[in-house]
């Protein structure tokens, strides 16, 4: 039976989202060392007009030595907010709001000089680099880094931010037993991993003020062992919810070297939805909206998830790297997304994020 559930409205805080197809992280690849430029402000453009109700950019890093690589965006630069807001204009003329992911990329920033070479523990990278321990000084100072984003998102017309937390990048880490071994207050019991996150979040909230949305993206599991488990994760979330967190989508997955992708090792498991049990749990303990993410491919899926579980939206990827336009095509045309989810969109052409399949 077809329902509408895909395109009737949900609410993130003060905001409504026209639709409950949100538009997922995805990086772009695209930056002009480390800022906005054309190839980004189109590709946003595109996925606006397409029909998504929530675009969620790429991780952009909370500084200039968090980025993975050259190619990402830097959201503590000093051109930021001027870049972002010529973005923003462009996909709110689009129809769409826009959040701002924000990141450190931990063990996996490059070994170029001038990005951090720190770990939630001392390891040797796939590349071999030697990452130290962060001090409790850095942590600081990437705490701090992230409120100063933050709010520069908020001055460059973003409609709200939302921290990073999944994937094995820096906060990530922290919360996984697989890679934090610290013995300091950041490590040990999941109060312990999960300090970063809370420091993250309350700097971020003094930032930008009580009103504006912030939203974190958190590993239900991490797909290696050990993990966060199940109930770990549901204890950040219910603390995170406590303190006022206005979103939050359920992942899961890491790449324990940094090579592949996170995700993956997963998603032969269903064939959609494939981290939407867990999303569905913290979705009955939490007050704040959740969103499933991963492996959504048809609308009959999507509806049957929106009527049946306690999610309030799922988000997507590969298939709007594929079909910018899906949200608006499957107005008229059901047929399955076209992603064949074959990764390909990893290896970027034309210095931005494609599809490698066609
Ligand atoms: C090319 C590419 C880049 C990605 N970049 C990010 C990112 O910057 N932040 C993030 O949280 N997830 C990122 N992801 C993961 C996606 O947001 C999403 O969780 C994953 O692709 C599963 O959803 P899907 O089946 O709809 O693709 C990326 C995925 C791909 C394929």
């Amino acid at each position: 039976m077809k329902d509408d559930s895909m395109y009737g409205p949900f609410r993130i805080g003060n905001l409504t989202v026209k639709n409950r197809l949100v538009r997922s992280a995805t990086f772009e690849f695209g930056a002009n060392d480390g800022r906005i430029g054309p190839k980004i402000t189109e590709l946003y453009r595109s996925l606006a007009a397409g029909g998504c109700g929530l675009i969620v950019s790429g991780q952009f890093a909370v500084s200039a030595g968090g980025r993975i690589a050259p190619v990402m965006v830097d959201a503590g630069g000093e051109d930021f907010v001027s870049d972002l807001r010529a973005l923003t204009g462009v996909v709110h003329d689009n129809g769409s709001l826009f959040f701002v992911q924000l990141s450190h990329g931990g063990y996996r920033v490059p070994g170029l000089p001038g990005y951090d070479q720190l770990a939630v523990s001392a390891t040797t990278a796939a590349d071999g680099r030697v990452l130290h321990e962060a001090t409790a000084g850095e942590i600081g100072g990437i705490v701090a880094a992230f409120g100063r984003a933050a709010r520069q998102c908020k001055e460059g017309g973003a409609d709200g931010v939302q921290i990073h937390a999944a994937h094995g990048y820096l906060i990530s880490t922290f919360l996984s037993p697989f890679f934090n071994r610290r013995t300091d207050d950041y490590g040990g019991p999941i109060g312990n991993r999960s300090r970063i996150l809370m420091e993250a979040y309350d700097e971020v909230r003094r930032g930008v003020g009580p009103d504006y949305p912030v939203s974190v993206k958190i590993n239900f599991g991490d797909g290696v062992s050990p993990s966060i488990t199940a109930g770990e994760c549901l204890q950040v979330c219910q603390r995170l919810d406590e303190r006022g967190i206005d979103m939050i989508e359920i992942s899961s997955g890491v790449s324990p070297d940094g090579s592949g992708t996170s995700f993956s090792p997963f998603a032969r498991e269903k064939a959609e939805g494939h981290f939407l049990d867990g999303a569905a749990m913290v979705a009955k303990a939490v007050k704040a909206p959740v969103v499933s993410v991963c492996g959504y491919r048809t609308p009959a899926f999507i509806e049957r998830t929106l009527a049946t579980t306690p999610v309030a939206a799922v988000s997507l990827c590969r298939p709007l790297i594929r079909e910018p336009d899906l949200p608006n095509r499957w107005k008229t045309d059901r047929g399955e997304a076209a992603c064949l989810s074959c990764n390909k969109c990893f290896k970027p052409t034309a210095g931005i994020v494609a599809c490698g399949a066609l």
